[in-house]
């Protein structure tokens, strides 16, 4: 088994193993104090797949497994949901020596660790991330939100888990193209700062050792920076501007493919500037293709200029953007709100 440790204002482990789903009773046995209750959170997507292994390794060791299971989809991922997951636990008498499962994806990694943040002001939580992006991601790191009318993720906090178990296996299941959202994530780590993922990348290679590499780059970031104040901006490259095209398409464009057009698009503003070799757009252009997602977006310069005003991250007339400057190399940039609205309409005029 692979174990990576975060040392951040939670110490744990990242464990990557396949099969560990059905092992998930044992090592949830080994961090907690019995008696325990567990309220395991999934999706209608992923529970039918992987519920029913995760309750019965968790009952084998004695919890008492209650579920809260809400459909599918970004649409989810607001407060109704997790208002009644709030009402659940309360329903239910959770106390603050019980835990929250987290069973699934993004969606549901993050609104069940906003439900363990402030459920009594804080009770544990343990990630089982099912879906590549979860993985490589959302699942480590503390980032825990729900989404507002207003954008996405808009309320949140950093709360570590208290584990992050991580079966690879779980993949078999995904359908091909969120797994290629996760694969959009995944070459971005490379274009930060791994060279040598990119060249792995263009080859053939196991999920298993991919997923380790991402997850040592994120925890490296995490140690450093847990809230978001300084390197941890650099997970942010293409990220401005594909949450500018998730918001401007109305979320009908999923996340990882916004992210992939998002990363194109900065990596052209940032050669114009001359700020970037040519190379760095080659093989990220390449190894986006060869992943499916997308290079290009029909959405006009305008409405993601617009909707990159709104982006979380932006401080009064400023934000901070990651700019590529060659292959498997960045760096952060603060600039005024103008000077991205021009490199935005800078690429559409190309
Ligand atoms: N997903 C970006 C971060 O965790 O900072």
């Amino acid at each position: 088994m692979k174990i990576i440790t975060v040392e951040a204002s939670r110490k744990y482990h990242i464990m990557i193993e396949r099969g560990l789903l059905s092992d998930c009773g044992n090592i949830v046995s080994g961090l907690v104090k019995k008696p325990c209750r567990i309220m395991l959170v999934s999706d209608t997507n992923v529970y039918p797949l992987y519920g029913e292994k995760a309750v019965a390794s968790l009952t084998n060791k004695g919890f008492d497994v209650n579920t809260y299971i809400f459909p599918a989809g970004e649409s989810s991922k607001n407060v109704t949901t997790l208002a009644g997951l709030w009402e659940e636990l309360a329903e239910k008498h959770f106390t603050r020596s019980d835990m929250i499962v987290a069973l699934g994806g993004g969606v549901v990694g993050d609104l069940a660790g906003f439900a363990a943040a402030t459920f009594l002001r804080s009770i544990q939580y343990i990630q089982i991330p099912t879906s590549l992006l979860a993985m490589v991601d959302s699942s480590v790191g503390g980032k825990t939100a729900i989404d507002l009318k207003g954008g996405k993720n808009l309320a949140g906090s950093f709360y570590q888990p208290s584990a992050v178990i991580c079966d690879p296996d779980t993949l078999q299941t995904l359908p091909r193209e969120i797994y290629s959202d996760g694969m959009a994530e995944v070459i971005k780590y490379g274009m930060i700062n791994k060279p040598e993922l990119l060249q792995i990348l263009k080859g053939t290679y196991d999920d298993a050792d991919v997923i380790e590499i991402c997850v040592c780059a994120k925890r490296d970031i995490v140690n450093e920076d847990e809230k978001d104040l300084g390197v941890r901006q650099f997970l942010n490259f293409g990220h401005t501007l594909a949450h500018g095209i998730e918001r401007a398409s109305d979320y009908k464009i999923p996340h990882g493919r916004a992210v992939a057009v998002g990363m194109v698009l900065i990596t052209k503003a940032a050669i114009k500037a001359g700020l970037c070799t040519e190379d760095a757009l080659q093989i990220l252009e390449e190894l986006l293709v060869k992943n499916n997602l997308p290079l290009w977006t029909d959405i006009t310069a305008q409405e993601l200029c617009d909707a990159a005003l709104n982006d979380k991250k932006r401080k009064g007339d400023y934000i901070t953007v990651v700019l590529p400057t060659g292959v498997g190399k960045s760096t952060l940039q603060k600039i005024s709100i103008f000077q991205l609205n021009e490199l935005i309409k800078g690429v559409w005029t190309e």
